[in-house]
């Protein structure tokens, strides 16, 4: 019925106003194709049946961004924003429900990133890749860096929207512990900053997740300072040389380290790899291993020690990559080229040696997939859990996120997903629950999905997904979405719904 109320014709005449017909893509363009693929992380969303845009349009400024949500909201035309394009279930660029009209507003062209290091702070576009960003603060200073996600094409404008972590969340947290304005398009087309949008909006697009409140065009963040040298390490433990109880160990010592220590565990087939950032020297490092953490068997032939910045190519695109490489937004890894399923789990009480050792069996499975566990603690848990819409603070052990792959030439997937799925039930015990928490970036579906009524999605349908990412943050978020776009222009099949105060 929303297709049939759409108008297609005035929404493309209306744009024509605002925009340059260049940057407008029609389905028979014969760049709309490659042009929808181009940032497209998952795959098993582009294919015949994948419920696609009826429009891209890729603007190159502000007033392109508010052109396209007044015509777009005007004709009935929904706009689904993309950045990066790393939405695990790739809803930056498909709809789940058949006959959506939506207009794909793909920002990779605004992605400019301004350095200013006398102050420690940047303005980073939400096109920009966490790359670029890297990269340039990376140019400005070697005592600067930024505390984000390790994979270099995610996209700024996703990922701050759902919170953001990596290597420096113990000393840093989040990405968005450290945002200090933005600039947002709303419903209504306007150009908002920190004052003008208010509190509650600014508090809820840091971390309450991408589309549900406006187009975020910017972001002004904080850098932190970082040691002229820090150590990386990867240490492998097999199951044949005690990986189960290493990991069992593990889950101890990791979220009680110095907040300048980061182990992560990478755990596929036997093996457990034990991936390290250090903010220090390896000399410095040594003695803090054998007090802290003897059961890994740590010696210096382990130690790695570069700038920062190199640390961040190093650490996720290999020992081979350069620091140019983070300006690559179409890396051509092979998981690119696979289908994937992932969700996420939080864990405040270490799981039993035994259970780890059933989990290994599972591991080692025909088809299985893998499962990384980023230890939280330290900055990411002193920040009080209503300061942010991200809930997963004091008290957290580690996240865990189990992800699977399938070459998309060789099958649906359908295997690999269940055992994604089996093993997320058999975690059940081990992990958060009421609510069962999750992380809003590494997006799974099967959580729940919002129920539209009377054209507006449902605040108590949404409560199922939304306590699971926000907790009791959701509320509020309800809230704030009710005070910038109470219609539910903004809208996807996981969006914020709105609450009044009314109802
Ligand atoms: P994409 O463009 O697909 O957008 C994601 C969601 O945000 C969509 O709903 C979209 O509509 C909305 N959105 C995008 N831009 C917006 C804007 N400017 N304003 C409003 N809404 C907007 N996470 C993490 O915390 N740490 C990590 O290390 C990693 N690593 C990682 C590796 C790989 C290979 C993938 C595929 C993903 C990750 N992630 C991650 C998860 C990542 O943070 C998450 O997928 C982000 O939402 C991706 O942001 P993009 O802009 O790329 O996505």
């Amino acid at each position: 019925a929303q297709a049939a109320a759409a108008s297609s014709d005035g929404f493309l005449q209306c744009l024509s106003a605002s925009i340059p017909s260049q940057l407008v893509f029609t389905q028979s363009s014969p760049s709309f194709t490659p042009l929808l693929k181009s940032s497209i992380r998952n795959p098993k969303f582009f294919t015949p049946s994948t419920v696609r845009p009826l429009y891209i349009v890729t603007p190159t400024n502000a007033s392109h961004v508010q052109a396209a949500v007044v015509c777009g909201r005007r004709n009935r035309v929904r706009v689904r924003v993309r950045s990066g394009g790393h939405d695990y279930e790739g809803l930056s660029y498909r709809s789940e429900r058949p006959g959506e009209a939506f207009a794909v507003l793909d920002l990779s062209s605004l992605r400019a990133v301004r350095v200013d290091a006398q102050a420690s702070t940047a303005w980073v576009d939400s096109g920009a890749t966490l790359g670029e960003l890297y990269y340039a603060v990376g140019k400005a200073s070697n005592l600067l860096g930024f505390p984000a996600g390790l994979c270099p094409t995610v996209g700024v404008g996703g990922h701050f929207s759902g919170g953001g972590f990596g290597m420096l969340l113990r000393k840093y947290g989040l990405s968005i512990d450290n945002v200090v304005d933005a600039v947002l398009v709303d419903a209504k087309g306007r150009l908002l900053n920190r004052n003008t949008m208010g509190s509650d909006v600014f508090w809820a697009i840091r971390g309450g997740g991408g589309e549900s409140f406006g187009v975020v065009l910017s972001w002004q963040v904080k850098l932190v300072p970082v040691p002229a040298t820090v150590t990386v390490f990867n240490v492998p433990v097999s199951a044949s040389q005690g990986a189960v109880d290493v990991v069992t160990r593990w889950q101890q010592v990791a979220p009680a380290l110095p907040d300048d220590l980061f182990i992560r565990v990478l755990v596929q087939q036997q093996t457990a790899s034990f991936q390290s950032l250090f903010l220090g020297t390896c000399d410095a490092l040594l003695p803090v291993m054998s007090s802290r953490f003897p059961e890994l068997r740590f010696n210096r032939t382990s130690c790695r020690e570069m700038t920062w910045i190199q640390s961040v190519p190093y650490i996720y695109l290999g020992s081979g990559s350069t620091v140019e490489d983070l300006l690559n937004r179409t890396t051509s890894a092979s998981v690119f080229s696979s289908g994937y399923k992932a969700t996420s789990d939080y864990v405040r009480q270490a799981i039993p040696l035994d259970v780890w050792a059933n989990i290994f069996s599972k591991l080692a499975q025909p088809n299985a997939g893998l499962m990384i566990l980023d230890p939280y603690g330290a900055q990411i848990g002193a920040v009080p859990e209503s300061a942010t819409p991200f809930p997963h603070r004091a008290g957290v052990l580690y996240n865990i996120q189990y992800m699977n792959f399938w070459p998309m030439a060789g099958g649906d997937g359908a295997v690999q997903t269940k055992w994604v799925r089996d093993l997320h039930a058999f975690m059940a015990p081990y992990v958060s629950s009421n609510p069962r928490e999750a992380y809003f970036n590494y997006r799974d579906l099967d959580l729940g999905e919002n129920v539209v009524v009377g054209n507006v999605s449902s605040y108590q349908a949404g409560m199922v997904w939304g306590h699971k990412y926000f907790k009791d943050n959701y509320q509020r978020l309800a809230m704030a979405k009710s005070q910038i776009d109470p219609d539910d222009y903004f809208r996807n099949e996981q969006s914020i719904p709105p609450l009044s105060n009314s109802k």
